[in-house]
């Protein structure tokens, strides 16, 4: 195993818009961001990853870009981001960019060109098809509802838009796309930045027939069969390695909807020359039933550990693992996989001394480190998110009962995740000082990062505890890992290991006492846990997680 700066780096990720407001805007912007590097240093973290900021009109909050080397101005312009860039490597922090090249926005010029005529210089940039303004060429569905085909009148022909209709694809099959793509990489990179997450990378390559969808594919089976591990993609993520990325010391994690246990190793390992590492999404997608999100089935544990192991193995000798729980698309962390009501602290706590355990490079979202949980509107007009407007406007043609619905939207929505920092507990929990461009969670009073600095045994003190232990034991980034108890429906528990040291980190997911045998600590000591107390060694108390450690030469 080849050791890295990415590998044993913590990754912590901004969604700039909901970050800090400097401007009065009501949006977070660039200085708000500069304003919180003492924050964001403070948690110990390596890296932070920005979410797009871009210029864009924000059909979908900045993943729609129509200019890619211009920093938004509600952001605060280029002037902002460079300085933003500079105070980050000041710091001794790394920057990685979002970068989106399946697709561009609308009104991106190639496209606003493109879609004036055939023969225009751009048209072949994105992906069209002949037809009849009635008919789309096939039955694909965008990701975020209706056909995923929107009829250009001009030029008599149909474009492809696997995500909104502000959002056509790219054409990669077009090397001018490619090269344009490859210069833009190479002006962040020349900047300075420190590397990309890559959108939706697994969709670049399309395949060509086109062919209609099995009406019964469930979402999950139809990313991987056919919007996601195109023909070429591989060609194409070589390609663009080969001429550019390769030529930097950076990091590199490509978003993979689709990238499954049989395909990921042709995207990360090391002798491929392709990616870093990926986002997998099997155990994000664990609660989804066969139409997705807004069709969740329960999330079953013990798959979800399995998850884990399997992954882990895939890439324990070839490859690299990213391990995250949640981010800007899925809803609280807490919410989802703890309890954020009668164990919120101890639950919070649990998931983030699992991310700092597992072998993998371990990301935290915005805001999970003070616990931040669900956002339950009491209606769909506090909704901004267009995936969950769209779902939301599906379910009212189907006749769906609106009212679970919006439990729905409660629990799966995109904007549980976006609602803006809790800073304390004045207006707007010292977000903004205008008009939150989304409303707040009501409870950040009582959850702000300003309580939580004044107590030492907060959910933000203990990330900082749980990032430091990881930093200072090398052994849990690169270590061996086994699980102890698959079958467990509660209890976690697995063994991370070198040549020279073993930890046992064991957590209990569930509200109830758990018996907990002596036999798995026997010769350890306890080294950390998420409980003050450990009377009751044979057990562990609700969501306790606990890690021990041994010394293998004891
Ligand atoms: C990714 C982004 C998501 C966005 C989509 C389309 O999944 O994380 O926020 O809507 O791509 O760009």
């Amino acid at each position: 195993m080849n050791k890295n700066w990415w590998k044993e780096s913590v990754v912590y990720q901004i969604y700039p818009r909901s970050y800090k407001d400097t401007s009065g805007n009501g949006l977070g912007d660039i200085d708000g961001i500069i304003e919180k590097l003492g924050h964001i240093k403070s948690l110990g973290v390596d890296i932070i990853w920005l979410c797009p900021i871009y210029k864009s009109p924000n059909a979908d909050n900045g993943y729609d870009i129509s200019d890619y080397r211009r920093i938004s101005d509600d952001f605060g312009g280029d002037e902002a981001f460079d300085r933003l860039l500079k105070a980050i490597h000041n710091s001794g922090l790394k920057l990685i960019m979002d970068l989106v090249v399946n697709h561009t926005s609308d009104e991106h010029y190639w496209f606003e060109e493109a879609k004036k005529s055939k023969e225009n210089k751009y048209h072949n940039h994105y992906i069209w098809k002949k037809g009849n303004p009635k008919t789309p060429p096939n039955n694909w569905q965008s990701v975020f509802g209706g056909s995923a085909w929107k009829w250009n009148e001009k030029t008599k022909e149909y474009f492809l838009h696997l995500y909104t209709q502000k959002q056509p694809d790219l054409n990669w099959e077009n090397s001018e796309v490619r090269e344009e793509i490859y210069s833009i990489i190479d002006f962040w990179l020349d900047k300075g930045v420190d590397g990309f997450r890559m959108d939706v990378i697994s969709m670049i390559s399309k395949r060509l027939a086109f062919e209609d969808i099995p009406d019964s594919m469930p979402i999950v089976e139809l990313m991987e069969k056919f919007y996601s591990n195109g023909p070429r993609v591989h060609e194409f993520i070589k390609e663009m390695n080969r001429k550019v990325l390769s030529k930097y010391d950076i990091v590199t994690v490509g978003e993979g909807p689709g990238i499954n246990l049989e395909n990921a190793l042709k995207y990360v390992s090391e002798k491929e020359n392709e990616l870093n590492m990926v986002f997998h999404f099997d155990h994000l997608f664990i609660d989804y039933g066969p139409k997705g999100k807004y069709d969740p089935i329960p999330i079953d544990f013990i798959k979800f550990k399995k998850i884990f192991s399997q992954w882990d193995n895939l890439l324990a000798n070839n490859g690299w693992n990213s391990i995250f729980l949640g981010n800007h698309d899925f809803s609280r962390i807490v919410s989802r996989f703890g309890n954020d009501k009668d164990y919120h602290f101890e639950s919070a706590k649990l998931l983030v001394t699992l991310l700092m355990t597992m072998r993998g490079t371990p990301y935290i979202y915005q805001g999970d480190e003070i616990g931040m949980v669900n956002v339950a509107h009491p209606s769909i007009e506090f909704y901004d998110d267009v995936e969950t407007l769209n779902a939301w406007k599906l379910a009212e043609i189907e006749g769906k009962d609106m009212e679970l619905f919006l439990k729905l939207v409660h629990k799966q929505g995109r904007d549980n995740a976006r609602t803006p920092i809790q800073w304390d507990s004045s207006k707007n929990g010292g977000f903004t000082k205008r008009k939150p461009w989304i409303p707040l969670n009501k409870n950040f009073k009582m959850i702000n990062v300003t309580n939580q600095e004044e107590d030492p045994h907060s959910i933000l003190q203990y990330y900082r505890k749980m990032i430091a232990f990881r930093k200072a034991n090398k052994t849990l980034v690169y270590g061996e890992y086994k699980d102890l108890e698959p079958n467990h429906s509660k209890l976690f528990i697995y063994k991370r290991w070198d040549e020279k040291y073993m930890f046992l980190v064991a957590h209990n997911f569930s509200d109830n006492l758990q018996e907990f045998s002596a036999d798995y600590v026997k010769d350890y000591t306890l080294s950390s846990s998420n409980y003050l107390s450990n009377e009751k060694q044979n057990f562990l108390q609700p969501w306790e997680s606990r890690i021990y450690f041994k010394s293998k030469s004891c």
